[in-house]
């Protein structure tokens, strides 16, 4: 397996959708598919192993879903508060990381920068999951990617559009997973908000486009996926909305869809911001499937991941 991030780590992680390969990244899909088919009576390969949970941010369904799914497959989850940790007195990572990995069989985290992932996953030498950062989140995309097969077969040849913020951890992590898989990926952003010239060279898709028209993007779409317009650790930019008018998913919007299109959200959602009300109960099947799929999805990863 390779991990360009991480080469000094001789276990798996999952740090970023970039990092899988395309095969990975579908059987992780197909085994959450399973895990699902078999909730009840599925093995238990975390059987005996505890993993520790940092979260630096807010969280429901991440959280709960990893809680779950961590006993569900016969672990034991410990949830820590980054405030309660000595990390939140200037413990260094290198340091937490050490005894943690002496102590648990992996961690699953929720924070800010990408590179504390890493730090993690160097020092600690026990795998580690991207539970979200400013970067990326991987779990989430995995989830969508099977609520995408379950109701429309496949993803391939379809066309997801994405409408809101451009460049963050969601749109980013989309974009890995079309360069990956090769569906076509259509972003609406304001200006402001679209992945950086550098950000596309790297990404080198051309099925990933981008356009300032929320119509445009939504054309014959198959899916049409949304986020909130401020990501956690954007409090206080609510200036930034403005940019936003005109990048609501609301059924005007979706006359241009192709007539069986999805519409997901990961959540949470802000009603009369990002979606309507109007459309988010009319696709809320689809809308708290996905969310469910992030148990049977990272049920997948833990026992991928699993030493
Ligand atoms: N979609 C998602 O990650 O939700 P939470 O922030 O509630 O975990
Ligand atoms: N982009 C959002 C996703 C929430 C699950 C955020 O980072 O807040």
């Amino acid at each position: 397996m390779l991990f360009p991030f991480s080469k000094n780590i001789n276990m798996k992680s999952l740090l970023t959708i970039e990092e899988l390969t395309p095969k990975i990244l579908s059987d992780l899909v197909n085994s959450g598919a399973d895990f699902k088919m078999i909730r009840e009576s599925h093995d238990k390969p975390l059987q005996g192993q505890t993993w520790g949970m940092i979260f630096n941010k807010a969280s429901t369904r991440t959280r709960l879903s990893f809680e779950v799914g961590i006993h569900e497959l016969g672990g034991k989850a410990l949830f820590l508060s980054a405030n309660d940790l000595q990390l939140g007195r200037g413990e260094p990572i290198k340091d937490t990381a050490r005894v943690m990995g002496r102590m648990l069989h992996g961690l699953i985290i929720r924070t800010f920068d990408q590179q504390d992932l890493i730090d993690f996953a160097e020092w600690g030498k026990i795998p580690v999951v991207n539970a979200l950062t400013d970067d990326e989140h991987p779990c989430q995309i995995l989830a969508d990617l099977l609520t995408i097969q379950e109701l429309h077969g496949t993803w391939e040849g379809k066309k997801i559009a994405f409408i809101g913020d451009g460049y963050s951890n969601m749109s980013i992590s989309w974009m890995w997973a079309a360069k990956h898989l090769g569906f076509e990926f259509s972003i609406a952003a304001p200006k402001q908000c679209q992945p950086t010239p550098e950000f596309l060279e790297r990404l080198n898709a051309p099925n990933v486009t981008i356009t300032t028209s929320p119509k445009e993007a939504a054309a014959n779409a198959d899916v049409v996926n949304t986020d909130v317009w401020l990501s956690m650790g954007q409090e206080g930019q609510e200036a930034k909305e403005a940019q936003f008018k005109g990048f609501q998913v609301n059924e005007n919007l979706l006359k241009v869809a192709n007539k069986d299109h999805l519409v997901l959200h990961c959540l949470p959602a802000y009603r009369g911001k990002e979606i309507t009300e109007e459309v988010l109960e009319a696709h809320a099947d689809t809308i708290f499937q996905q969310a469910e799929n992030r148990l049977h999805a990272q049920k997948a990863v833990l026992a991928w991941l699993r030493v």
